[in-house]
């Protein structure tokens, strides 16, 4: 079958370890499922992934990218992927597993004609959805889900800040927030990042570190030291920064005192449970939410497609269908 998959890594030129052509069918052991892949969705995951900087290992090589995938089971189904793989065997709470790893990270990935998946990651894709619309769910929407409604709980009323204005995460959490009655300012680097945010439901977008007409609830938080010590300095007291990216590098300041003076909690969030995506799924039914794709390609153009992530050219989702 035809697959986008990495022979090597470049930290310099993610797009140049990119290779499309043939790869060995997909094998569905016990309990597992071959899907054919309709539509699937890139995430800065796998531009990590062709760097080098993601989970997988030289010895791992070659390996199929991409985590989120739509398509149809083989009885048929229209169905949507939940990325998580948990070890064999464990029982715990799935994203707590030390042996978590998403499609892509060990398993081949969704970049391809057909992908093999444990059967219970399997979602009913609503039939309000398009198969690439529904593709944009399993990783950012869900979790900008995860983020809003389990780490921070936010509550129709409340104010949250989004940090980024016009990528997949950041629309995701711009959307999901609108639509459950909360106010939402984001932060964008450039006017037209700003003035997509806007037109995708933000009610306001400052530039970086802007101060703010006043205190937030909470913030989002996933591009890390660039942005950090703004989203401490933006919450109220008693406010929470949910942590999910660290697009701009692994370490940021904490002003200790402001954390204690201030009761502020950090909270750290991964991807999301198949029961959040399947609530997820719910919602954007009954809100009649449709995830923003910016571009569908077919999946010859990986390579152009993570070169556009790398150069922070995205707006909302990329799709690649095969
Ligand atoms: N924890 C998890 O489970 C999880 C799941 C999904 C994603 N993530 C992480 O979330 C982050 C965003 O992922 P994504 O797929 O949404 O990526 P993306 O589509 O490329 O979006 C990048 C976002 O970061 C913002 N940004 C701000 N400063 C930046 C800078 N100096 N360089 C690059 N971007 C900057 C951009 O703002 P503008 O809008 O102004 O361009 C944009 O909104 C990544 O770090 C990713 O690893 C984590």
């Amino acid at each position: 079958m035809r697959a986008a998959f990495l022979a090597d890594f470049d930290p310099d030129a993610p797009a140049r370890a990119v290779s499309v052509g043939e790869r060995p069918e997909p094998v569905a052991h016990d309990g597992w499922e071959v899907v054919e892949v309709k539509a699937a969705s890139l995430n800065r995951h796998d531009l990590l992934t062709a760097c080098g900087a993601g989970f997988v290992r030289a010895n791992q090589l070659p390996m199929i990218l991409g985590c989120d995938a739509a398509g149809v089971d083989s009885d048929g189904n229209e169905v949507i992927v939940h990325p998580v793989v948990n070890g064999v065997g464990w029982e715990g709470p799935e994203l707590l597993d030390p042996h978590l790893s998403l499609l892509s990270d060990r398993h081949p990935g969704t970049f391809a004609e057909r992908v093999a998946v444990p059967r219970r990651n399997l979602v009913p894709k609503p039939p309000g959805l398009s198969f690439a619309e529904a593709a944009c769910l399993p990783t950012a929407w869900l979790t900008a889900y995860r983020m809003l409604f389990t780490q921070a709980a936010v509550r129709p009323g409340d104010t949250i800040l989004v940090q980024g204005a016009s990528g997949g995460l950041s629309t995701a959490l711009t959307a999901l927030a609108r639509s459950a009655g909360v106010r939402v300012w984001v932060t964008g680097r450039t006017e037209a990042t700003r003035a997509y945010a806007i037109e995708h439901g933000a009610d306001a977008a400052f530039e970086p570190g802007a101060r703010l007409p006043e205190r937030v609830d909470a913030v989002m938080d996933s591009v890390g030291p660039a942005t950090w010590m703004h989203s401490l300095k933006a919450l109220r007291r008693g406010g929470v920064l949910v942590v999910s990216g660290a697009t701009t590098g692994r370490e940021a300041p904490i002003d200790v005192t402001l954390m204690f003076s201030h009761s502020l909690r950090i909270v750290a969030s991964v991807m999301g449970t198949r029961d959040e995506l399947r609530r997820l799924v719910a919602h954007c039914t009954l809100a009649d939410l449709h995830p923003p794709v910016s571009r569908v390609l077919g999946l010859g153009d990986a390579g152009d497609a993570l070169s556009t992530m790398q150069a922070g050219d995205v707006r909302g989702k990329i799709v690649l269908c095969p």
